[in-house]
């Protein structure tokens, strides 16, 4: 049998690298993960190798890269946080920033020549056109959006320098659980709406809380391009056989192109698991732009990619699959909201 050429995966046991492990063998590449498990999780890599290990231990990754061979990297380890990152920003640079450099100084020294980047969204900043493309300024407002973009720039100079190819792939808002069921978002501690959103549904927390409801947005809350991390992973396996076939680094929004607002994404929610998701309104927090919705019209026409799995109902759906499967059965001290039981039937 045709030996598969190798991905390394760091952060392969965290939320959206393990979905890379599972779309790896699909697209014909062999998965190996490296992740220190400090936010990631053993069973999350499915049965593919993992290296138990941390990045900054330069003699760890460089064995795993001797033993393993790859023939390209996929960097998801870091920090994600924004707020933290405000706060600690010491741990961002150090982890996000340091680390990377690295991890491609090991890939210099192995000679593999193909990265692919978790970037983000939070490169653009205060975004001054939506949707948002790939041309838009970059200006970060937060540390973790700003380690982020160093990184974009130094892979820029390692490109002309030393011909390290690579693709930065700008995510919008992650969502959703794969399909199979096995494999889900577990962050602690948890940040993200979709999760929290459940968890209120579960009565695993008492309620959500909104914060800000007078933005310039039709009902007050902010908006955000929900993909599901399904599509996402598959992106990253168009990205890098595109790279590897034309030798050259690019760099692609990965969104919907269609946003939703807080509200929204609760109201779908509770349609969605039947439960009714208790809500505390706040205040706006500090550095939460009103609207952030990619234009993703470059992937999608580059890299032939479509976000097929990334209807706001399909992430609810499979997040609530994953979420109920993971964290247990629901509290029976949550009631039913009365105006989504006959929906729960349609699904
Ligand atoms: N989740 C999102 O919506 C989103 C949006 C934009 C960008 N991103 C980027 O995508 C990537 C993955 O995000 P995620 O939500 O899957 O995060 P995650 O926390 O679930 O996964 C990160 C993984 O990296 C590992 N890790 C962290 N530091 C490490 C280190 N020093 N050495 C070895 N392993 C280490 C953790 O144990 C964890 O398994 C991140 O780079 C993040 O910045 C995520």
């Amino acid at each position: 049998m045709k030996k598969l050429p190798v991905v390394l995966i760091t952060g392969g046991a965290g939320y959206i690298g393990s979905h890379a492990v599972q779309e790896a063998r699909k697209n014909g590449f062999d998965p190996v993960s490296y992740d220190n498990l400090s936010l990631g999780h053993a069973w999350a890599v499915q049965g593919s190798p993992l290296v138990k290990g941390e990045l900054a231990d330069r003699k760890k990754l460089s064995a795993a890269f001797k033993k393993f061979k790859p023939a390209a990297v996929m960097h998801f380890a870091s920090h994600t946080s924004v707020g933290e990152s405000v706060a600690n920003p010491q741990k961002y640079y150090q982890d996000n920033l340091t680390n990377a450099m690295t991890l491609f100084s090991v890939m210099l020294e192995r000679k593999v020549r193909y990265f692919i980047l978790s970037s983000t969204a939070a490169t653009y900043g205060d975004p001054v056109e939506v949707p948002i493309p790939e041309t838009h300024p970059q200006a970060p407002i937060n540390p973790y959006g700003d380690s982020k973009l160093m990184l974009e720039k130094i892979l820029a100079w390692y490109d002309k320098a030393y011909g390290l190819r690579s693709t930065f792939l700008r995510y919008f808002n992650a969502a959703g659980a794969d399909a199979s069921g096995k494999i889900g978002e577990v962050h602690e501690p948890e940040t993200h709406l979709i999760p929290l959103v459940l968890d209120a549904a579960m009565g695993r927390r008492k309620e959500i809380t909104v914060f800000g409801q007078d933005y310039p947005t039709a009902d007050g809350t902010c908006i955000r391009d929900y993909i599901h991390v399904t599509d996402l992973a598959g992106a990253h396996f168009l990205a890098l056989k595109r790279m590897m076939e034309k030798d050259k680094s690019d760099f692609f929004n990965l969104g919907t192109g269609k946003g939703f607002s807080v509200k929204e994404v609760i109201t779908k929610a509770e349609e969605v698991t039947g439960m009714k998701v208790p809500v505390k309104m706040g205040a706006r927090r500090a550095g939460d732009p009103p609207e952030l919705v990619a234009r993703s019209s470059k992937a999608m026409e580059t890299l032939g990619w479509q976000p097929r799995h990334s209807s706001l109902e399909n992430i609810l759906r499979t997040a609530w699959a994953w979420h109920q499967g993971y964290f247990g059965k629901i509290k029976t001290s949550r009631q039913p909201a009365a105006r989504s039981r006959q929906a729960r039937t349609r699904h």
